[in-house]
């Protein structure tokens, strides 16, 4: 027996040496892979670079440990099953390895609370209140997101786009008429509940970076949620003044940078086609006339030809006065609040036009 010790200790070390090559190149390889993956969409905020390295490093931490347990878990399957003739065998008995124990017990819990640690860290910084804070109110609502400004006379302005000066910190106050949505840019890296009943708050300062950014309802909140969406306008200062003293003017062209914008087009088509414009019905509705063929609301092809000129604009400004069979009320937002006036005779216009009258 004493003599066959030093082999069977040889082996097992030979084989422990092996397992752990294997698992460390696999490691190199799954953190090279998992760094090299373009996981976010454009960063347009200061929070997003804390953000994004918090990621990269928890990545560099986790995807080691997740990939040597996995490879010594199938080095171990394959190495040491069960061959034939051993069916009957039994392994040799193990008893606890108090030294071992405290290992796994430790080293994880020291990894988990470093990390908690660095993540509230990064927390903390990047909801920090900034001094010259933008104030932003955002609304949710089935299915749509209206964005009001500060007035002159302390009268609220609202907007169906979000617009926002370059290189400003701003902070949103969330709010939901209904049921819960969660306020979401992703290229700003933020998101938060909106919920009815109460203010929730976000912050998020604009970096120099131009541009149009998406900005999602991230709770499924219903049948049209997937159809909950905007843009967040980045802008100079200079252009975001004039944008904001067009809004507060009441105009329903309110633009940045004076170039023609698809959310003031009083264009029927375009307001009925464009997914631009605060309207956008033909992502739920289908009308051969558009070539639209959104499901989510009726068929217009079928339910607008029977009705009068005060029918149609009834249908979109308060459309719960008169719900098609089949569909439920509260599915479609009250359009009058968030279209122009005149928005709303360009498509009651539009609709009348194409269904012959
Ligand atoms: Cu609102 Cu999903």
């Amino acid at each position: 027996m004493s003599g066959e010790v030093p082999t069977a200790s040889r082996e097992s070390r030979v084989q422990l040496g092996q397992m752990l090559i294997i698992g460390g190149i696999a490691a190199a390889l799954g953190v090279a892979l998992a760094l090299l993956i373009d996981w976010f969409p454009v960063a347009a905020s200061e929070e997003a670079g804390p953000i994004d390295t918090l990621w990269d490093v928890l990545l560099i931490v986790s995807v080691p440990i997740f990939v040597l347990v996995t490879t010594i878990v199938l080095y171990s399957a394959t190495r040491f099953r069960m061959r034939p003739g051993e069916e009957l065998m039994d392994g040799p008995p193990i008893h606890g390895n108090t030294k071992l124990e405290v290992i796994w017990t430790a080293i994880p819990a020291i990894l988990l609370v470093a990390l908690c640690t660095y993540a509230y860290v990064v927390l903390v910084d990047i909801e920090k209140a900034e001094a010259n804070t933008m104030e932003v109110r955002v609304v949710g609502e089935q299915f749509t997101w209206t964005f009001f400004y500060p007035g002159q006379d302390g009268e609220e302005v609202a907007s169906p786009q979000l617009y926002l000066p370059a290189e400003t910190p701003v902070r949103f106050t969330v709010q939901s008429k209904d049921v819960i949505h969660d306020f979401w840019v992703p290229a700003f890296r933020m998101k938060i509940d909106a919920v009815p009943g109460i203010d929730t708050e976000l912050r998020a300062t604009t970096t120099d970076r131009l541009g149009e950014f998406p900005v999602v309802c991230a709770e499924l909140c219903g049948l049209g949620h997937s159809t909950m969406r905007q843009s967040a306008h980045v802008v100079s200062q200079q252009d975001f003044d004039g944008w904001l003293e067009e809004l507060r003017a009441g105009g329903g062209d309110a633009a940045g940078g004076g170039e023609p914008e698809a959310a003031g087009s009083t264009d029927g088509e375009e307001l009925f086609t464009s997914a631009a414009t605060p309207a956008a019905c033909g992502s739920c509705h289908t009308l051969a006339a558009a070539g639209t063929n959104g499901t989510t609301g009726p068929n217009l092809d079928e339910v607008v030809p029977p009705l009068d000129e005060a029918q149609i604009r009834e249908s979109i400004t308060d459309p719960d006065a008169e719900v098609a069979e089949g569909f439920s009320p509260g599915l479609m937002p009250r359009y009058g609040e968030s279209l122009s006036e005149e928005q709303v005779d360009a498509l009651v216009e539009y609709l009348m036009e194409v269904s012959g009258k």
